[in-house]
């Protein structure tokens, strides 16, 4: 039986993406075969649609870590699961729990193996997790890279508390998933964004105070000034080289900075580190997360009955277009590919 599937057929953007036909996987033994529904796209999947990543099979390459679909076949030995169970795929598939290992990298869908943008995907059982009950597949697909990102970050290793000060960086997927876990969990949430719009949103959604970075370049400066120079508990740290010494301004002490994103490139920052050792702050790289960090983002929406934003849908055949909305960088929060 054929399939439809997104491929990278060459570098350099949205015109080397090129829709094939392949054969449905063959399944193997401890093996599920989920029907793809929806898939979200993420900043990351744009770095792996320019240019070949260290560590990223080469084209043609299927894109998207995250997608969402119904199990319709299960191999030998699988235990966990039955055909018809709402499944979402981890953005690592090997890693279940505990802390991180190297060789986890080898198996990260649409980098080092082929990802989520296609009809059908054959993984292990231990790389599906079921769907929170009242989470379609579009809001299921946006949680394995962007939603377990934020939970990790502020959770497993931020170890939030209620009371504590947050601030997120942008109104991207990983930030506004930041915005609603923190305010949900009675952090008080502050939020940077170069559009006033936007910043209107995330007031809606929770956040105390806004910041916009564009027409406030001297943002660290106001955070100081509205945590009346305490600084922030937590920063969500998505800019990278180019707002990590913003960044290292604002944060308290005894504070904490998820180093999560590249949004300003890859290169050194130019800044002082010393902010760190100056108010015992904590530095923390942060890769996304394993099945149990998944495992306990699923019950805390459910408890709070938190539900994913999404900026945008597209069709399957708009998947190029879904990743120009990204690279515009207009949206809040999620954009999301849905496959009938
Ligand atoms: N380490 C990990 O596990 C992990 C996981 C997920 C993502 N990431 C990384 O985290 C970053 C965000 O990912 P995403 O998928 O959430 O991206 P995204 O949805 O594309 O976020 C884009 C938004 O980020 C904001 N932004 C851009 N430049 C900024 C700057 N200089 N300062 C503050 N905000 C800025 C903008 O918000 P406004 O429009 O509001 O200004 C922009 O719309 C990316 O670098 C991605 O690679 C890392």
């Amino acid at each position: 039986m054929a399939m439809k599937a997104w491929v990278i057929e060459k570098h350099g953007g949205v015109d080397g993406l090129s829709l094939v036909e392949q054969p449905v996987p063959e399944l193997s033994a401890g093996e599920v075969l989920v029907r793809v529904r929806a898939v979200s796209v993420n900043y990351r999947d744009l770095i792996a649609l320019d240019a070949q990543r260290p560590g990223n099979l080469p084209p043609p390459l299927i894109p998207c870590s995250d997608g969402a679909g119904e199990i319709v076949a299960i191999g030998a030995d699988v235990t966990r699961w039955k055909v018809g169970d709402r499944v979402a795929g981890t953005f690592f598939r090997d890693w279940v729990a505990g802390p991180f290992h190297q060789k986890y990298h080898q198996a990260a869908g649409g980098g080092s193996i082929h990802g989520w943008l296609r009809e059908y995907v054959a993984c292990p059982e231990q790389g599906v997790i079921g769907v929170p009950e009242g989470l379609s597949f579009d809001e299921a697909a946006t949680l394995p890279c962007a939603g377990v990102t934020a939970w990790q970050a502020l959770f497993t290793r931020g170890a939030l508390r209620p009371g504590a000060t947050v601030l997120a960086l942008g109104t991207g997927g990983v930030s506004v998933f930041a915005l609603q876990l923190a305010h949900a969990a009675g952090a008080k949430v502050i939020v940077t964004s170069s559009s006033d719009a936007k910043l209107a949103r995330a007031r809606e959604l929770g956040a105390w105070e806004t910041v916009n970075y564009r027409t406030t370049p001297d943002w660290d400066k106001e955070v100081w000034k509205i945590t009346e120079k305490r600084g922030v508990d937590h920063v969500v740290e998505v800019g990278g080289p180019g707002t990590l010494g913003k960044s290292l301004n604002a944060v308290a002490a005894g504070g904490h900075i998820a180093l999560i994103g590249v949004l300003t490139g890859f290169g050194p920052p130019d800044v002082s580190l010393f902010p760190l050792v100056a108010r015992n702050a904590r530095l923390d790289g942060i890769y996304v997360g394993s099945w149990a960090d998944f495992q306990a983002l699923n019950a805390f929406l459910t408890e709070h009955q938190i539900h994913p934003i999404i900026d945008r849908t597209f069709t399957f055949d708009q998947s190029r277009d879904a990743f120009s909305h990204m690279k515009g960088a207009g949206h809040f929060g999620k954009i999301v590919i849905s496959i009938p």
